[in-house]
């Protein structure tokens, strides 16, 4: 049966900074920022941490779905800002819940991070392997940048967002997934330097480095294609798609994808204007943000997508 998304929860940090507060540190402008991707402000981690959002998401997204952590047969966490390298955090979530009957692990997809859990999940499910799963987005990556660089800094936000799923009737219709490895280039964030004693002058870059205009053409072009590969699959029409959540790196770029699949910009809800780019957080946020204002009602069809370092995309036509 297929996986259908029963609750929906989300965690952002306390700490809210503007673009204007940026001006104070980076060489850049409240219009620059604003007009080139829509961004106004990003919730940045102080206190708060990969893991501890995760859990704070997990914990609502169970209460909104009405669902006990011993039910949880799995749960998969997005994530390209983990807290360690292990455990992961999907275990740590488990712990804290005290999910005991689950099976836990993390994937590394960046921005489509959610969207490939979600995938797992969905295969999972009509496997008949997995009834009850949590899907997590989570990240900080505001300890990836470099402050220095004006060109990312400005563009990324922390926060976690979940999901609860459910093997049902009805729920996810189609799924399309990609990767591109061949231009993972454009966008790129090493690891820690190597400090065994054999290995000299490591000069591996810590911090994230971004082709922009690379990631753009891929979007405009990946992003719509995909989705209309999901809308076909699932033998529906792109008119009949109640809402379109989009992973919220650019607001050019959502823009382009609506005029691409021929609909209205009101179908394209955002808070990229608040929360920046989340990566593997940002499309289960939206979720929460939509589900909790009361935007949507049971048997609703709605696309999400993601896409990003990679290079991945992902998207799926679910009933809500
Ligand atoms: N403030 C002020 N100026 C800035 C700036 C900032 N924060 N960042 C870059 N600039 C400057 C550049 O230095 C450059 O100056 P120059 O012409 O004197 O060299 C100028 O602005 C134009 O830079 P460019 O990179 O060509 O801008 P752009 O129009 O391509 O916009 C992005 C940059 C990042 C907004 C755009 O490429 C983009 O949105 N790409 C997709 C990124 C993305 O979504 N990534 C995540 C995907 S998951």
């Amino acid at each position: 049966m297929p996986a259908r998304i029963i609750g929906t929860g989300s965690a952002l940090p306390a700490l809210l900074v503007s673009n204007r507060e940026l001006e104070k540190i980076v060489d850049t402008t409240d219009e620059w920022i604003r007009s080139r991707t829509g961004i106004e402000s990003r919730h940045i981690a102080v206190e708060e941490t990969t893991t501890s959002m995760a859990i704070e998401a997990a914990k609502k997204a169970l209460q909104d779905a009405k669902v006990s952590p011993e039910e949880i047969d799995l749960i998969i966490v997005g994530t390209i800002s983990p807290d360690h390298y292990f455990p992961s955090t999907a275990c740590e979530i488990q712990s804290a819940l005290g999910a005991a009957n689950a099976t836990a692990f993390d994937i590394s997809a960046a921005c489509a991070g959610f969207l490939f859990g979600l995938g797992i999940v969905d295969a999972y499910m009509k496997a008949g392997t997995v009834r009850t799963a949590l899907v997590v987005g989570a990240e900080t990556l505001s300890k990836m940048m470099d402050w220095n660089d004006r060109s990312t800094c400005v563009l990324f936000g922390d926060g976690a967002g979940a999901a609860v799923v459910r093997s049902d009737e009805s729920g996810i219709m189609s799924m399309v997934q990609g990767s591109d490895g061949a231009r993972g280039n454009a966008l790129t964030c090493e690891g820690r330097r190597v400090n065994n004693p054999y290995k000299k002058n490591d000069t591996s870059l810590d911090y994230t480095k971004m082709n922009g205009q690379e990631v753009y053409k891929f979007a405009v072009k990946t992003v719509p294609k995909s989705i209309e590969e999901a809308l076909l699959k699932a033998n529906v029409k792109a008119d009949d798609v109640k809402y379109f959540l989009l992973h919220q790196a650019n607001l050019r770029i959502i823009e382009a994808v609506a005029k691409r699949l021929g609909q209205s910009i009101e179908k394209f809800p955002t808070n990229l204007q608040e929360c920046g780019n989340i990566s593997a957080g940002s499309v289960p946020v939206l979720l929460d943000h939509v589900n909790r204002e009361g935007m949507l009602q049971k048997g609703d069809t709605i696309v999400l997508a993601g896409f990003g370092a990679g290079l991945t995309w992902g998207a799926t036509v679910l009933i809500w």
